[in-house]
């Protein structure tokens, strides 16, 4: 006997983007701590506020950022091969969906006569699953979770039906914001969730030509710059903080031991800052940086050999050819 999905899938309703007074001591505590660091940094995860999502959206629209288009062509053409390898899921699990567009076309391949797919979006912005669930309800039957993505994973295999696999998918290069070490703890975290036959979808951007990849994290136009500098933007507005964004200057390096773009925020003069809600003052040399995020890069063995470490096999994988970028399809066992 399969569980009702209403069962099984308890979803929280989306209401606000504004953070709640918990998640702003959260926010508050990990500012005062990371700005305290001798290499002083912010998390990448606070990039995205309002206006730092609308920012990475228009990134993704730029000619030298290739990641997210070359992630839309392989879902578009090969949706059909991975709703073969995965026949039927009880669900398909998303990990930071943001609105969810790009999925539509697995979500599209699952559609087994007219009968919908379930879909379970869990991400932190209820802002953007409210999107996701209008927009992708003419295909899906949508089951949002706004959470972590582990603590939303526990939510969403509570009570799951025994028969059938769920689909996890984990897009769009998201894996290499982790440092490498912390993304096996991840993937082994996840494993732990799941049983043997359940499916992981995950993309990850590919090493390529060094400039390529620094053009990405540093266009022409300045939105990637904006997007960096609108972390000190969002710290002043919701802490109380009083950077002047004019004495920051975006950068983005490689790194080439750690193979990742890093992108930081270098101090143009000698100058301190205070945040009220973190209680805290900083002091900046000239030339000093704060790291705002990592994205690593990938060789195609290395996450075979991920796959492996976690508890996973591959079982197919799919490179697009104008922008290395890889979608890996791996089976727990
Ligand atoms: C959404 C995390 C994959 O690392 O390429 C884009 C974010 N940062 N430009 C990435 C981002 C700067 C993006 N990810």
């Amino acid at each position: 006997m399969s569980t009702p999905a209403s069962a099984w899938l308890k979803t929280d309703a989306p209401r606000t983007d504004a953070l709640t007074e918990a998640h702003l001591r959260e926010f508050a505590a990990e500012v005062c701590a990371d700005l305290s660091k001798p290499q002083k940094e912010l998390h990448s995860k606070y990039l995205y506020d309002e206006l730092g999502s609308a920012l990475f959206e228009a990134i993704t629209r730029l000619p030298e950022y290739g990641l997210t288009r070359a992630d839309e062509r392989l879902l578009s053409s090969h949706a059909r091969d991975i709703a073969q390898v995965i026949p039927a899921p009880a669900a398909v699990i998303e990990l930071g969906s943001g609105t969810g567009e790009k999925t539509r076309h697995i979500l599209e391949a699952f559609t087994i006569s007219r009968s919908k797919v379930r879909y379970v979006p869990i991400d932190v912005s209820p802002k953007a699953l409210a999107r996701c669930q209008q927009d992708l309800a003419d295909v899906a039957e949508v089951y949002p979770l706004a959470q972590s993505y582990l603590d939303g994973m526990a939510s969403a295999v509570g009570r799951r039906p025994a028969e059938q696999p769920l689909l996890i998918l984990f897009l769009g290069s998201t894996i290499g914001n982790f440092e490498r070490l912390r993304a096996v703890d991840f993937l082994q975290a996840l494993r732990r969730s799941l049983r043997p036959g359940d499916a992981l979808l995950i993309g990850a951007d590919l090493v390529k030509d060094r400039d390529q990849m620094l053009r990405a994290y540093d266009d022409p136009i300045g939105l990637t710059a904006a997007f960096n500098l609108n972390l000190l933007g969002r710290i002043n507005r919701e802490l109380g903080g009083n950077f002047d964004l004019r004495n920051f200057q975006h950068e983005a390096r490689w790194n080439e031991a750690e193979r990742r773009v890093e992108m930081h925020l270098r101090s143009r003069v000698d100058q301190t800052a205070f945040i009220v809600e973190a209680d805290l003052t900083v002091q900046f040399q000239a030339g000093e940086t704060i790291w705002t995020e990592s994205s690593h890069k990938f060789e195609l063995d290395e996450l075979c050999e991920m796959a492996g470490r976690t508890g996973f096999r591959v079982q197919a994988q799919w490179v697009d050819p104008d922008w290395p970028f890889v979608e890996s399809l791996w089976v727990a066992h």
